[in-house]
C-alpha cells in the first residue's frame, strides 16, 4: 500500500500549547520548563506521549517503568522531545469484578489524556490483557501517529522439572487438587514457579495474543511480540520504537493508515496460526469499532476457517513464548502466513514498510515450537463463530483448545443462573451431571456479571474429574482466559442478562453443538422458545451510580466488541479551547 509522507518541517498540534510568545503559551511552556527542559525543546519538534500502564498493581507491567526510558532515550535520539504519562492500568489479576469492565473506562480515559494534552504523537506502552486493547482503541479514536511497545513475556516457568506455563498451569493444577492427583501444599509450591519474572503471560493467552495482535496488525515494529520481558533484546525494541514514533510524527504515519480491513484480516488470520485467544475476537472487534472499519464475527469465521495452528504453545499446545522468540517470533508465523496466500503481504506497518517486508527473510530456527505445515498443531485453528437459536448473533470456541471426540455434541443441559450459583453446587456430589452433559452459566456476559468475566472455563465437578475425565462442554455469555483451555463455548449472544436465549435454557434441554457446521442448537420448538422469552424476567444486578451503571447501561453486545455505544469511532484531536 502506497504511503505518501507529510512533508517536514510542518507546525504540530504541540505548538497550540508551545509555539510563540502568548500568555496563555508562556504559562504552558513556563511551567513544563520548572522541569528543567531548555527552550530549544519547544522549537516545534515533535512532543511524544510515552502512555505508561506501569502500576505496582499491575504485576505483569511492573518493569514499564524502567522499559520507558528506553524509549525515551530513542526519541531524544531521533530529536523528539518525550513526556511520560501514566494512564488507567487494568490489571487481569487484581482488578474487581472483573478487569473487562474497565477496558472502555481507560480506552475513554486515555482517548481525553491524549486529545487534551499537547501531544503529537503516542508510544502505547502496554502488556497484560486489557491495557493492550484500552491504548489501541484510544489511539484509533484519536488518530495521532501511535507504536505498540509491549512489556514482553515472562520467563519460562519450571516446576517439578516440567515447563508450567502461568494461567495455564494454575487452572491445571488447581483441577489436579480437586481430582485428588496433587496436594494443596505442592499448590502453594507452585505459586510462584509459574510467574518467576517480570513480563506478561508466558502462554499464548490473551497479553501474549494481543502482542501478536498488534505486530499483524502492524502497530508494533516486527518481532516485538515474543521477546521476553528481561531480555536485553526487550530493551533494544523499546529503543528503536521510541526513534521510530518520531520519524512517523514527521510523515503524519496515522493508525487509520494502517488499521485497514486488510490489517485486521491478517490479524485474524494470524491469532488462528499462533492458537491464540478467544479474547482478541471482542478486542479486535472494539478496536475496528474505533476505526470505521467494518468487522464482524463473520469475518472472523471466514478468515480463520481454513487457518491451521502451527504454533506448538501453551494452552493448546507444550512450549512458552521463551521459546517462540528463540524460535525466530511472530516473523516466522506472518511469513508462513504469506507463503499460504493468507497474508495480505502490502499492508502498511509502522515501519513505513509492508508486513512482507518485514517478514519475509524470517527463519524458523525450531520446527517444534514452529510445526511444519504438513504437521499442524490444529488443522481447522480459527476461532469458529457458532450460530443457532441459542446463538443467534453467534457465540465463540477455539479448536485448539477443545476436545475433538467434543466437537458434535448432543448433550443435556445442566444450568447454572449464575457464577454463584455455579460456586454452591459446583462441588456438591449430588449435582445430576456426568460427563456427557453440557454445563450453561448464564448472566456472565458484558451487561450480566457486568463485565463480562473470564469465568467461561468453568471447573468441571469433582466427582466428574475423580473419573479421570478432563474437559466437558461448557456454554455461557462470559469470556474466558486465554490461557485456559477446552471445549468451552463463550460470549453467547444476545447474552442472558439481555433477553439472550441463554437466559431461558432450562435443566433437562437437549443442546447440540456441531462445530464443523458451526452450529449451536436448543432442542426446543420455536414456540416454546418464543414463549419462554416472553416471560423471562432479568436476574442480574443493576448497578445505581457510578461507573458499573454507565457500563451497564451503555455497553454493547460481545457480537460488536463490548465496547461502549457511545465510544465507537473516530473522533480525531481537536486541539480544543485554551481557558487560561
Ligand atoms: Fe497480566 Fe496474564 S495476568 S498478562
Amino acid at each position: 500500500m502506497a504511503f505518501e509522507p507529510a512533508e517536514w518541517p510542518r507546525k504540530l498540534r504541540s505548538q497550540e500549547w508551545y509555539g510563540g510568545s502568548t500568555k496563555d503559551v508562556i504559562y504552558h511552556r513556563g511551567w513544563l520548563k520548572n522541569q528543567g527542559y531548555p527552550d530549544d525543546l519547544f522549537d516545534g519538534r515533535p512532543v511524544i506521549g510515552v502512555l505508561n500502564t506501569w502500576s505496582d498493581l499491575t504485576p505483569c507491567n511492573g518493569h514499564l517503568r524502567e522499559l520507558a526510558e528506553k524509549v525515551k532515550a530513542g526519541i531524544w535520539e531521533a530529536g523528539g522531545f518525550p513526556v511520560e504519562v501514566p494512564v488507567f492500568s487494568a490489571s487481569e489479576n487484581t482488578f474487581r469484578p472483573t478487569a473487562m469492565m474497565f477496558r472502555n473506562l481507560a480506552a475513554m480515559s486515555i482517548e481525553e489524556q491524549i486529545r487534551g494534552q499537547p501531544i503529537d504523537g503516542c508510544v502505547l506502552m502496554v502488556g497484560c490483557d486489557k491495557t493492550t486493547p484500552s491504548l489501541l482503541m484510544a489511539a484509533a479514536s484519536c488518530d495521532l501517529p501511535s507504536i505498540v511497545v509491549t512489556g514482553g513475556p515472562m520467563l519460562n516457568g519450571w516446576f517439578q522439572g516440567e515447563r508450567v506455563g502461568a494461567g495455564t498451569h494454575l487452572w491445571r493444577f488447581s483441577e489436579a487438587v480437586k481430582a485428588g492427583e496433587m496436594t494443596q501444599d505442592e499448590f502453594l509450591d507452585a505459586e510462584a514457579a509459574v510467574t518467576r519474572s517480570s513480563g506478561t503471560c508466558n502462554t499464548m493467552g490473551t497479553a501474549s495474543s494481543m502482542a501478536s495482535m498488534s505486530e499483524a496488525l502492524g502497530m508494533a515494529l516486527s518481532g516485538n511480540a515474543a521477546i521476553p520481558a528481561v531480555d536485553s533484546r526487550r530493551r533494544v525494541m523499546a529503543q528503536l520504537s521510541g526513534r521510530r514514533i518520531v520519524q512517523m510524527v514527521k510523515d503524519d504515519l496515522k493508525p487509520s493508515d494502517i488499521l485497514t480491513k486488510q490489517a485486521f484480516e491478517n490479524a485474524i488470520r494470524c491469532n488462528g496460526a499462533v492458537g491464540g485467544s478467544t479474547n482478541t475476537v471482542v478486542h479486535l472487534l472494539a478496536i475496528a469499532g474505533r476505526t470505521g472499519v467494518e468487522v464482524t464475527l463473520d469475518d472472523w469465521d471466514r478468515c480463520g476457517r481454513d487457518v491451521a495452528t502451527i504454533l506448538n504453545l501453551q494452552p493448546s499446545g507444550k512450549y512458552l513464548m521463551e521459546e517462540f522468540f528463540y524460535a525466530g517470533g511472530l516473523p516466522v508465523v506472518l511469513k508462513r502466513l504469506g507463503e499460504a496466500d493468507k497474508l495480505h503481504r502490502d499492508a502498511l506497518t509502522v515501519s513505513g514498510e509492508t508486513i512482507w517486508d518485514e517478514v519475509k527473510d524470517a527463519k524458523n530456527w525450531n520446527e517444534d515450537v514452529i510445526l511444519p505445515a504438513d504437521k499442524p498443531l490444529t488443522a481447522q485453528g480459527g476461532i469458529a463463530v457458532l450460530k443457532g437459536n441459542l446463538a443467534p448473533k453467534g457465540a465463540v470456541l477455539k479448536p485448539s483448545a477443545a476436545s475433538k471426540h467434543l466437537m458434535q455434541h448432543r448433550g443435556r443441559a445442566v444450568v447454572f443462573e449464575d457464577i454463584d450459583d455455579y460456586k454452591a453446587k459446583i462441588n456438591d456430589d449430588a449435582l445430576d451431571i456426568d460427563e456427557t452433559c453440557i454445563m450453561v452459566l448464564k448472566n456472565c456476559g458484558p451487561k450480566g456479571y457486568p463485565g463480562m468475566a473470564e469465568v467461561g472455563n468453568m471447573g468441571l465437578p469433582p466427582k466428574v474429574l475423580k473419573k479421570g475425565i478432563k474437559d466437558m462442554i461448557r456454554i455461557s455469555d462470559a469470556r474466558m482466559s486465554g490461557t485456559a483451555y477446552g471445549t468451552v463455548i463463550l460470549h453467547t449472544s444476545p447474552e442472558a442478562a439481555a433477553g439472550g436465549p441463554l437466559a431461558v435454557v432450562r435443566n433437562g434441554d437437549m443442546i447440540e453443538v456441531d462445530v464443523a457446521a458451526r452450529r449451536l442448537h436448543l432442542d426446543i420448538s420455536d414456540a416454546e422458545l418464543a414463549e419462554r422469552l416472553s416471560a423471562w424476567k432479568p436476574s442480574h444486578d443493576v448497578p445505581d451510580s457510578g461507573y458499573a451503571w454507565l457500563h451497564q447501561q451503555h455497553v454493547q453486545g460481545a457480537d460488536t466488541g463490548a465496547d461502549l455505544e457511545f465510544l465507537k469511532g473516530c473522533r480525531g484531536a481537536p486541539v480544543g479551547k485554551d481557558a487560561h
